[in-house]
């Protein structure tokens, strides 16, 4: 799926793009959240969570980096910004989540560039003049 840029004008609007991403692609696995700090990148990912029937608050995995929910399907939720390298990358056994049956939502993904299936989809926020409004861009190779 490649999307035209999608504006969101709220929170709940781009947990509701998140939520037809997850409806519109059974196959997705990795997600790769692009945007800077604030952009909404975990505010995605509770429209993710959403979709997956998780009720128990996302908050962001700033410090703990692997936030695991169980879903109708797995969610994993990755934030990278601690990480320097993607050696740092490896050794958190990221291509073992990989392998796993799990949606996986890296925040920061630049930090395991290298290290994404080809498959992943990518997702660019970004903040625009009006304070509630987003720019969402969908990538992938399918
Ligand atoms: N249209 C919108 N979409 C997403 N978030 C929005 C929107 N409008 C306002 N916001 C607010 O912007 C903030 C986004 O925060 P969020 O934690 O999702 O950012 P982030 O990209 O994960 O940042 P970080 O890199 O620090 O983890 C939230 O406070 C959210 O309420
Ligand atoms: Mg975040």
């Amino acid at each position: 799926m490649n999307s035209d840029e999608i504006i969101s004008n709220s929170p709940e609007e781009t947990q509701a793009i998140a939520k037809s991403l997850v409806e519109s692609r059974p196959d997705l696995c990795t997600i790769a959240l692009h945007g800077e700090l604030g952009a909404g990148k975990t505010c995605f990912v509770q429209g993710l969570a959403a979709a997956l029937d998780i009720n128990e608050p996302i908050t962001s995995p700033t410090f703990t980096i692997i936030n695991e929910y169980d879903g109708t399907r797995k969610l994993q939720h990755m934030d990278l910004y601690r990480l320097s390298s993607p050696d740092e990358v490896l050794a958190l056994g990221f291509e073992d989540y990989l392998s796993e049956n799990s949606i996986i939502a890296i925040e920061w993904p630049d930090r395991a560039e290298e290290l994404l299936p080809a498959e992943t989809v990518h997702v660019y926020l970004k903040a625009m003049d009006q304070p509630d409004c987003r720019s969402i861009t969908i990538r992938s190779k399918k």
